[in-house]
């Protein structure tokens, strides 16, 4: 392989330059040269470790560059950053580190590039490529990373329980990255990950969930997700999941396993969308299924209320891992709310008026509703299988159908409160609402077309009723 190929953009040439002139030793590292290895496309990351001052490399590479970009120091890293182009490219000096037991705080001193590569996280993200003049291009894999990158394994370069004990988050980056690119985590590496787990609590919330959202991002996140649980991580991170495991047996009536089904729910939404929200949503559609569950005996078991519940867990789950309460969290919410809405339609008639409410209820979220129900379809017997997703396919064309004809997406009532009032000469009251609500009602039964007309002659009727005089 000539790795010269992955140091052809200019920029590397500027840096060989800047090197020399420093008289230093620098190399590219790490994710770069993993991708570049993985033909996954060009980086826009580029790390750059040098065998002295990273800020100095980092002064001296602008002072080179045409347009001299800015050098963003972060001293109490001792790092530098600088874009150039659309890629940024952070320099940092060669260290040896070790860490306290109970910070991520490094002690850091200088040290060789060997020391440097010992300190990274996998034999895969060490890998070295020289930018000297004399070695330009030259590989330096002193753990076999590309042997593993081969055969498609995680592994640790020094002993993994002193890797990941050195950040924990590596526990998790190592789980992602088998689910990202389809690896095995290495045997020893895996026990190491069972044994630390608890380690995870001292990690940041904000770096947990940035791995999650990327094993969720990933082509099949159950991968990731199945590992969580297996090494006990789960446990810290996402306990409301686990709680879904296991199947219970209360005279001979069993439930299915809730944790099995959601993965392969969110396996399958995967397959047809990249919206992370709603890979989020059906991730915890069922969450609410371990608090509701409860046996009766002639019915058998029941998790009434779950989506509501789920919806509410839904918040404090977020507020817990740090992530924003704003819409995303309340589009989740939502989706779980009505999660169970276009199952119950699909396995009945499919009526235009329960299409009309579910438009009205999801608003621009139906599509995305949908998704995630047919998603929810792991039924093993093909004949409800088949069934079920006729239902939803019927169910799709009907929503465009009423939608059409009906606009009750964003529904805004035909007739106005104020209209109300003046037809009827009445101050702020009671009977405003019940007209509406009325109006409404009909609307969404299909009684009235969604028009001005029909539903001004409704109005009138309905204040006949409650005794209402129109003004003259
Ligand atoms: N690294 C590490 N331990 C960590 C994080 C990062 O040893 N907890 C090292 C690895 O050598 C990694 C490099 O720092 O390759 C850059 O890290 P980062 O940019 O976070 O990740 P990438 O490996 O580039 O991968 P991605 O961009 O997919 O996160």
């Amino acid at each position: 392989m000539n790795y010269k190929e992955a140091l052809r953009h200019p920029v590397f040439k500027i840096i060989s330059k800047s090197v020399e002139e420093l008289d230093l030793c620098a190399y590219a590292i790490g994710g770069f040269v993993r991708d570049f290895l993985l033909k996954r496309g060009d980086a826009k990351d580029i790390d750059i470790v040098a065998i002295g001052s990273g800020i100095e490399l980092a002064k001296q590479v602008s002072k080179n560059l045409p347009n001299k970009p800015k050098v963003q120091v972060f001293k109490t890293y001792g790092t530098a950053m600088l874009r150039y182009e659309d890629i940024e490219i952070e320099f940092v000096g060669a260290r040896k580190e070790s860490y306290s037991e109970d910070s991520r705080n490094p002690i850091v001193e200088n040290g060789s590039l060997q020391d440097d590569q010992n300190r990274r996280d996998f034999t895969i993200n060490a890998l070295a490529l020289s930018l000297n003049e004399s070695t330009f291009g030259n590989l330096l894999d002193p753990f076999d990373g590309t042997q593993d990158l081969e055969n498609k394994i995680i592994r640790t370069p020094l002993n993994p329980d002193i890797t990941y004990s050195d950040d924990p988050l590596r526990m998790l980056r190592a789980i992602r990255f088998a689910t990202q690119l389809g690896f095995k985590i290495e045997e020893n590496s895996l026990e190491a990950i069972t044994r630390n787990s608890s380690r995870i609590k001292i990690i940041t919330m904000e770096r947990v969930v940035s791995e999650l959202h990327k094993i969720l991002e990933s082509d099949k996140p159950s991968i990731g997700f199945l590992l969580l649980e297996k090494t006990g991580l789960l446990d810290y991170i996402l306990p409301e999941l686990t709680a879904l495991k296991g199947v219970e047996e209360v005279e001979g009536q069993r439930h299915k396993d809730n944790f099995y089904h959601t993965l392969e729910v969110v396996d399958n939404i995967s397959k047809h969308t990249n919206n992370l929200w709603l890979r989020w949503a059906a991730l915890l559609h069922d969450i609410g299924k371990a608090p509701t569950k409860k046996f009766h005996k002639r019915i058998g078991w029941t998790f009434h209320g779950h989506e509501f519940e789920g919806s509410k867990m839904v918040y404090k789950l977020f507020k817990k891992l740090k992530m924003p309460l704003n819409d995303k969290m309340k589009f989740v919410q939502k989706m779980v709310l009505m999660s169970s809405r276009p199952i119950v339609l699909a396995q009945d008639m499919v009526t235009d008026s329960a299409v009309r409410r579910l438009v009205f209820d999801a608003g621009d979220y139906v599509d995305d509703l949908m998704t995630l129900c047919e998603a929810d379809i792991t039924t093993k017997n093909p004949k409800k299988f088949q069934k079920y997703h006729n239902n939803f396919k019927i169910v799709r064309e009907k929503i465009i159908e009423v939608e059409e004809r009906d606009h009750v997406r964003n529904f805004q009532p035909p007739i106005s409160g104020e209209e109300i009032m003046k037809t009827f000469n009445l101050k702020p009251s009671r009977e405003i609402g019940v007209i509406k609500e009325f109006i409404k009602e009909a609307i969404l039964e299909g009684d009235i077309p969604n028009e001005y007309e029909a539903a001004y002659t409704l109005m009138l009727k309905k204040g006949k009723k409650l005794g209402l005089e129109v003004r003259s």
